[in-house]
């Protein structure tokens, strides 16, 4: 079956219907079946090709609910595919998770459906500029965020997710350090620096989707409803986070809409995040103030089902980086 040439049948309904029930409130009947055709053999190659589909929170709700095998935050993502037995892994995300993904599971092939799938924090900062920041702080540890290139992790002390940056940070403390470097986002490092006592010298990079709330977004949203619970990704500004309720991963944010079920919830990150929420949590009501992010857009079903049929494009990493960039990476996990 090539892309192009793709029919709905009985058999499709049939495999894809329970997946639909789900989705009924964010996609219409017509729509669901031009994309059926695709989720159901996605899912057929996948088991043809011992193949797993890594999906991070911000896919769109047919990837997550469709095709998705693991779903979850940037922490989650890299456990599973540490310890996956798959032959390939089909990386739904962005490229610096794909690149986290090969970091850690060198033998398996690691497709990106999107290698122009990237991230404005990974964007920000070069290896070569933690070469020049270790010159410059030569005794001082690097923390950087898993969003950065496999060249960068290769430079850098340990890795951090915003599940467990304030964990790691702690435990560089704990080991003596009075000072730790934070690499590249700078609002990750300032929401951190206000919940630890280790100094943090900050790089300024930042995420372009949520540098675009603002305090103003929730102020507004609780004039209208007076009940709801703001829930903020730690790559906000903190005069955002300061104004929300809860600070989490996407992860976190999840786990706390699901065990919490506020009545009204709105979530300062990326619009496929809330989807994906309301689909999992009919009671709670999701009000939108979201921002999209054009990078984790770039992944659709028709570029996964072909990057499944051509095993390509591949994510090939130096060996040498690569050996590096894990020690960064499994630091980090040690400590999660
Ligand atoms: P999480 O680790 O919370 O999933 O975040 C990844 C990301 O890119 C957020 O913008
Ligand atoms: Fe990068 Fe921001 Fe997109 Fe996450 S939301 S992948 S940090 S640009």
């Amino acid at each position: 079956m090539s892309t192009q040439t793709i029919a709905y049948s009985d058999e499709i309904a049939k495999a894809t219907d329970p997946i639909f029930d789900k989705l009924s409130r964010q996609y219409s009947r017509e729509h669901w079946e031009s994309i059926a055709p695709y989720i159901y053999e996605i899912n057929r190659l996948k088991l043809e090709k011992n193949a797993v589909i890594l999906a991070h929170n911000y896919m769109t709700p047919d990837i997550f609910f469709g095709v998705g095998d693991i779903v979850g935050d940037s922490l989650l993502l890299a456990q599973k595919a540490a310890t996956s037995t798959a032959d390939i892994i089909v990386q739904c995300g962005v490229h610096f998770m794909a690149e986290t993904s090969k970091i850690l599971c060198p033998e398996k092939k690691i497709l990106m459906p999107d290698m122009e799938a990237g991230c404005s924090l990974a964007e920000s900062i070069t290896a070569q500029d933690v070469r020049d920041l270790k010159e410059e702080y030569p005794d001082i540890p690097i923390v950087t965020y898993v969003n950065t290139s496999a060249e960068v992790k290769a430079e850098s002390d340990i890795c951090c997710t915003s599940s467990n940056a304030l964990k790691i940070v702690n435990a560089l403390g704990e080991q003596g350090h009075g000072s730790v470097i934070m690499t590249p986002d700078m609002y990750l490092a300032q929401n951190i620096a206000a919940q630890t006592d280790v100094k943090i010298i900050i790089w300024e990079g930042s995420c372009i989707v949520h540098e675009r709330f603002s305090p103003q977004d929730i102020i507004d949203a609780r004039k209208t409803y007076d009940d709801i619970v703001v829930l903020a990704h730690p790559e906000c500004p903190p005069n955002v986070m300061a104004e929300a309720d809860f600070a989490g991963s996407t992860a976190q944010m999840d786990n706390y809409i699901k065990t919490q079920q506020p009545k009204r919830a709105m979530l300062m990150t990326e619009c496929s995040m809330s989807d994906n929420i309301a689909a999992n949590n009919p009671n709670v009501e999701m009000i939108g103030t979201c921002q999209m992010c054009p990078y984790m857009k770039r992944i659709t079903l028709p570029k996964i089902l072909k990057a499944l049929q051509s095993e390509e494009p591949e994510i090939i990493i130096d060996p040498e980086i690569s050996r590096r960039a894990k020690l960064a990476v499994d630091r980090m996990l040690e400590l999660s």
